[in-house]
Order: structure tokens, then C-alpha cells, then sequence
């Protein structure tokens, strides 16, 4: 339960906060599931802190938090017709009720919802929704767009002095299309789907793309506060939102019954391709709000409503070719380049098929039919092949024998799913390693975009990572579309980057496994560079955190002659690190390993985790045998629960500050 609940906090954080999920709804609702299930069989084990308790993440730094003054919820989902029916049937058991019930269907607008707050008539503020609880001011972005009424439309009846609207902030396919070729062009990653198109653009900081907020549309569907009375029903409620000037989905209906909602959901999802916006099921409410009342609601979602979800779209295309696509580490990728098709309102013309044991699987050939689907993101899989409509004469996919851009020899090893290129000057791993290279976690070199990579690379004037540092302003002004100031500015922000911190630049050299983390244990254990590239394969392995795949990855760049040759180079050409502090090798917290839980009544969580850490102790996240301390404040959760089931000593602030002290 533990792992499925940090799990599910992380994805939250990955959608919610970072607009960069990395699973998909259907997987996340089957965690979630999950989860839910084993704390309906074991009560007493669930957190306070579940993430089935809330709904999406807290809100970030950098807006200003707004309480909701009635939590925004979440909804329960149906998959198929029969899970509709037995949640019709559950609402009828609870109102002990023969009748049919009657209910209201939206379709469910997948964008990022928000709460509005109207007093006098005026827009005053407007937020996400955050956790559900509390959410973050987005006033300002919010007056940008146009469809949202900034004073209300009163149309004879007067408004209620204090109103929330609830609703749903969405980009128009068309719009996030545009959106998307706009960022490519300006080097910026596009965004995976309108959702997180709606949600990034939100909570945007910055004054440059303030512009792009204008597409973005608002459609109200519920009443927070400030319900005007007379109002019964759902459909009312939607009614007195257009009257108040919202745009509401015209898109609704009012269903007898529960065949009849099904049947309404049947047709929207016909309908699904050809609508502006992306919708991802239908919502269905309760109409009645005195029957909404009599059912109540749970502590994420309400009794009264539910969100009847649409399949995974499917499209079948054609394969026009399958390409080999060369990584940063070499990997062959093959991907299937399609005649362009619309899946979901997206135009979809590329989709990868992962490795050669994946095409085997699937036996995708040029010339092939075949079946793709989005499941939420702009990211397409293929998921069979139409056997009947193989052309005659195809043949099956192998990768290439040859690297398609530097043409050496690929290789695939013993047990590895994976074919690479084994050439470290191949262009196309070059290019992958100098934008690696350039980014926010490595150099943080600004300007170095996609396109003068591809340029310094293709005219010979890269022919190795270091060789950026050997250019000056004059070379970078050769380039196609380079003025002297961009030139002067690229190689500014080049000396800037030169001084950096150990663990910056060995995320730079681009060794497998080595990310952002991994460099950081790394620094801290071995302080400089110089012990690290001679520390047997043994020695890295023992440094906390680090396993044997780290440790081999690391050993084989170092003892490649070719890679020590750029490290030197890279230093003569003037890259230099302060050195890490290295950790304390004696004192009593030397090989103890802590996680913290809950809130300590005096030091925060990074000043604990620093007084840990400057007296050579380390901190980890999750409680394991190998634990040695669990520090718990108040409101622990679910690690203070695993410290005692595996008997790991469990300290309050005062015993750490003792420990500390004696330290
Ligand atoms: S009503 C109490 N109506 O779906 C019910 N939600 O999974 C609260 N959504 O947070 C929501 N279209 O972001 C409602 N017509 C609609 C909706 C809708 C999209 C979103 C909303 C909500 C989420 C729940």
C-alpha cells in the first residue's frame, strides 16, 4: 500500500504540477484502483495522507495558495455500460427508490478545471484546483481569456453577492496544433496533449507567452457557492450559467434513465473525433439536487455523479516506411512513419515501435495496415497489423546492419533488447550528447537550441563535445541565421558555463545511468574527479545508493581511453568545478542511513536532512531493513508504520538533535 501510495504521488506531481505525465489515465486509474481496494479490505492501514484522500498535488511555489471554501472533487469512473448500470443501481438501493433516476450528461472536457470567484457581479479570483482543498491564484492568466466573463451578465434577476463558478479550462485542438508547431520552432518541447497544454499555459509565469493564453476557452458546469435559490436541478444550474454569460457545453442531456445515459454516450463518442475540443468520456450527474443531497458525497468524489470514460481511440493507416532513429547512447529506435491520420483531433503521422523483439512481436512491415491508438497523449502506439490487407511481396523489419547516419557496424548484445551503434563520434549520438549537454540539468548552456547543433555538427565544425568550447564568437557567426549578437551572446553564455559543480559535469559527460542523482551520491562520496575515474568497479559499488549497473557504466566510460582524452580536453579547454565537500569519513552517523516522515516541530525537512548529511549520515526516502533511523513528526503516515513493522528505530526531533550533537 505504501509503494502504491508513493507512486501515486509521484504521477500526481508528474501531471498536476510538471505537465509531463509518464503514464497514462487508463494505468493511473488502475493504481489508484488498487489501492482504493486494499484499503476498503484493510481500513486500519490507510494513510491520512492517501493519495485516495485528495485529488491532484499541492499547489507549487510561485502562486499564491487559495482555499476552496467547498473542496473541489474528483469523479468515480465507469468503463463499460454494465459499470454504469451498477452504479445506477447502487444510487437506487441508497435512496431505497424503485424510480428511474434521471440524469444530466456533460462530456467530460479533459482540460484543467478551475474555481471562479464572483463578488458583486465582478471576477475577484479565480484558481486551480490543486488538491482539491487548496489551489493556486491564477487570477491573471484567467482574465486572459476571453470566453470567461469577467463581471457577470445579470439579465433581469439579480446575481447572489457571493457566486463560485466551477469549470473546465481546455485548448481547442486546433489552437494546441498551432501551439505545438510554434514551440518546435522555437526549440521548446511540445506539449504531449491539450490537457496539459491548458494546464501549462495556466500556471505559466512568464510574460512572453501570455499571448497564447487568449485560445484558451472556459466552460462552466457547476455551482460552488452562492447557489441562487428556485434552482432543482443540474440542468438548471447550466442553464443560469449561460444566463451569467458562461459558455457552457451546448453538448448536453437531460437522460430519463440510465439506458437512455448510455445510449447518449454512445453518440457523443461517435461524435468524439469531429468536436473542437478533446473530451475523454462523458460526465453524468444525478439531476435532481435533493436526491445530490440525500446521497452525499465520499471524501474524493460524489455519491451522485460519475465519469464514464470513452476506449483508447483507434485508427488504422498505412506504413510508408520504417525508419531507424539514433539516440544520445547509440540505441537504434525503429519507428513506423504513417500516412498522416487524425486519432483523437491529433494528426498523428509517427509512431515508435521500441526495439527489434517489439517488431518481431508484431510483425510490422512496410506496407502494412495497421491499428494505432492515443491513449490520452499525443503519442501513438501501433497495436497490430491487419494481416488481411498485407500487400503481397512484404518483407519483415530488421534494424539496419549499418548505423543509417555514421554507417558503422551496429551491435546487439547477449541478452539486451536494444541494437546501438558502438561508434561514440557518431554525428547523430554527438548531436543527442551535446543537447544533453546544453540542458538545464547538465551546462544549463542558454542559446544552444536544437538547430545549431544540428549546424556546428553537420559542418564539421563539432566533431566531439569539447569542440564547443573551442569556438568563438567569430565561428558561431558563420552559421546560417547567426547575427553578431546571438554569436556574442552563445559564446557568453558558453563561459558562463564552463565554471560549474562536480555533479553538473559529470551529468554533462552523458554516462549511461547517470543522471542528476546518481552524480550527486557520486560527488559527495569521491569529492573530485580524480578518484572517481580511478575507482575500481568494487569501489563505486560500495557507495550508498549506487548499484552494480551504475557501477559497470561508470568503470566502462572510464576506462575507455577516448572518453579520459575529453575529460582532459574539456579541462584544458577550461571547464572547472569547485570541489564537492566531501562527506565526513568518521563520527558516529557515518554509514547511517535516515528517512524522514511527518513534521518536526522546530527544523524543517531540508535543514534536518543537512544537520544528517554534514555529520556523514544519508538521507533516503523509503523505509527499508537496511534503515537505520526513522525520524517522525507530526502527522507521520505510512513510513512510521513500516519503521515499526520491521522494528527500525524510530527517533522525535529530540533524540536526532541528541544523536546529532553527540555526532
Ligand atoms: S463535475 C463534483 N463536470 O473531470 C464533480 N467535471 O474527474 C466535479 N471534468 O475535476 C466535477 N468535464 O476537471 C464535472 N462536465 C464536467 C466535467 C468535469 C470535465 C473534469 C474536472 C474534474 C474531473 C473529475
Amino acid at each position: 500500500m505504501a509503494d502504491l501510495a508513493e507512486a501515486l504521488n509521484r504521477h500526481n506531481r508528474l501531471y498536476y504540477l510538471d505537465d509531463r505525465p509518464e503514464i497514462d489515465d487508463a494505468e493511473y486509474d488502475e493504481l489508484l484502483r488498487e489501492l482504493q481496494a486494499l484499503e476498503t479490505r484493510y481500513p486500519k492501514l490507510r494513510a491520512d495522507d492517501s493519495p485516495t484522500q485528495r485529488v491532484g498535488a499541492p499547489p507549487a511555489g510561485g502562486f499564491t495558495p487559495v482555499p476552496h471554501r467547498t473542496p473541489m472533487l474528483s469523479l468515480d469512473n465507469a468503463q463499460s455500460a454494465d459499470e454504469m448500470r451498477a452504479f445506477d443501481e447502487r444510487i437506487r438501493r441508497m435512496l431505497g427508490s424503485e424510480d428511474a433516476i434521471e440524469f444530466v450528461g456533460e462530456p467530460k472536457l479533459d482540460g484543467a478545471s478551475v474555481e471562479l470567484v464572483y463578488e458583486a457581479g465582478v471576477l475577484v479570483v479565480g484558481s486551480t484546483r490543486g488538491d482539491g482543498q487548496v489551489g493556486e491564484d491564477v487570477t491573471a492568466n484567467l482574465r486572459q481569456i476571453w470566453s470567461l466573463p469577467l463581471q457577470l451578465a445579470s439579465a433581469g434577476a439579480p446575481y447572489p453577492e457571493r457566486l463560485s463558478v466551477r469549470g473546465e479550462v481546455v485548448l481547442p485542438l486546433a489552437a494546441f496544433e498551432r501551439l505545438n508547431v510554434l514551440r518546435v520552432e522555437r526549440e521548446l518541447e511540445p506539449f504531449a496533449n491539450p490537457r496539459n497544454a491548458a494546464a501549462g499555459s495556466l500556471r505559466q509565469l512568464h510574460e512572453i507567452d501570455k499571448r497564447r493564453l487568449g485560445a484558451l476557452e472556459f466552460r462552466a458546469y457547476a455551482i460552488g457557492e452562492g447557489l441562487p435559490a428556485g434552482l432543482k436541478r443540474q440542468s438548471e444550474i447550466l442553464e443560469q450559467l449561460e444566463t451569467y454569460g458562461f459558455v457552457v457545453t451546448a453538448d448536453r442531456r437531460v437522460c430519463a434513465d440510465v439506458e437512455a445515459a448510455i445510449a447518449y454516450h454512445e453518440s457523443l463518442q461517435e461524435r468524439r473525433d469531429g468536436l473542437p475540443v478533446e473530451i475523454d468520456g462523458t460526465v453524468f450527474k444525478v439531476d435532481r439536487l435533493d436526491l445530490q443531497q440525500e446521497l452525499g458525497v465520499l471524501s474524493r468524489s460524489p455519491r451522485w455523479a460519475i465519469a464514464f470514460k470513452f476506449p483508447p481511440q483507434q485508427r488504422t493507416t498505412v506504413v510508408e516506411g520504417i525508419e531507424a532513429n539514433v539516440g544520445r547512447t547509440g540505441a537504434l529506435t525503429p519507428v513506423a512513419k504513417l500516412a498522416p491520420v487524425r486519432v483523437g483531433g491529433v494528426t498523428v503521422s509517427n509512431a515508435s515501435l521500441h526495439n527489434q523483439d517489439e517488431v518481431d512481436r508484431k510483425d510490422v512491415r512496410v506496407g502494412d495496415t495497421v491499428v494505432i491508438q492515443r491513449a490520452g497523449d499525443v503519442i501513438p502506439q501501433v497495436v497490430e497489423v491487419v494481416k488481411s490487407k498485407r500487400p503481397k511481396k512484404t518483407r519483415a523489419y530488421r534494424l539496419p546492419a549499418k548505423c543509417p547516419v555514421c554507417k558503422a557496424a551496429t551491435v546487439r548484445l547477449e541478452g539486451e533488447v536494444v541494437t546501438r551503434c558502438p561508434n561514440l563520434d557518431c554525428p547523430a549520438q554527438l548531436k543527442n550528447n551535446l543537447r544533453h549537454l546544453a540542458s538545464r540539468g547538465a551546462l544549463d548552456v542558454d542559446g544552444l537550441g536544437e538547430k545549431l547543433i544540428e549546424q556546428l555538427v553537420d559542418s564539421g565544425k563539432v566533431k566531439r563535445l569539447s569542440d564547443v568550447f573551442n569556438l568563438d564568437a567569430a565561428a558561431f557567426e558563420d552559421l546560417d541565421r547567426m547575427g553578431a549578437k546571438s554569436a556574442a551572446n552563445l559564446a557568453a553564455s558558453l563561459e558562463r558555463s564552463r565554471k560549474t559543480t562536480l555533479a553538473r559535469f559529470l551529468v554533462a559527460l552523458g554516462i549511461r545511468h547517470v543522471g542528476a542523482t546518481v552524480a550527486d551520491l557520486l560527488a559527495t562520496h569521491f569529492g573530485d574527479l580524480g578518484p572517481m575515474m580511478e575507482a575500481s568497479k568494487e569501489e563505486i559499488e560500495a557507495v550508498s545508493g549506487i548499484g552494480p549497473t551504475i557501477a559497470e557504466s561508470l568503470t566502462r566510460f572510464f576506462g575507455d581511453p577516448r572518453n579520459r582524452a575529453e575529460v582532459e580536453r574539456l579541462r584544458e579547454l577550461g571547464l572547472e568545478w569547485t570541489p564537492q565537500p566531501a562527506r565526513p569519513a568518521a563520527g558516529p552517523l557515518v554509514g547511517k542511513t535516515f528517512v524522514l516522515t511527518g513534521t518536526l516541530p522546530n527544523l524543517s525537512r531540508d535543514e534536518a536532512k543537512a544537520q544528517i548529511e554534514s555529520a556523514g549520515g544519508r538521507v533516503t526516502s523509503s523505509v527499508s531493513k537496511k534503515t537505520d533511523y526513522v525520524v517522525a513528526g507530526e502527522s507521520p503516515g505510512s513510513k512510521l508504520a513500516k519503521a515499526e513493522s520491521l522494528e527500525v528505530s524510530v527517533l522525535d526531533e529530540a533524540a536526532l538533535v541528541a544523536l546529532l550533537s553527540e555526532a
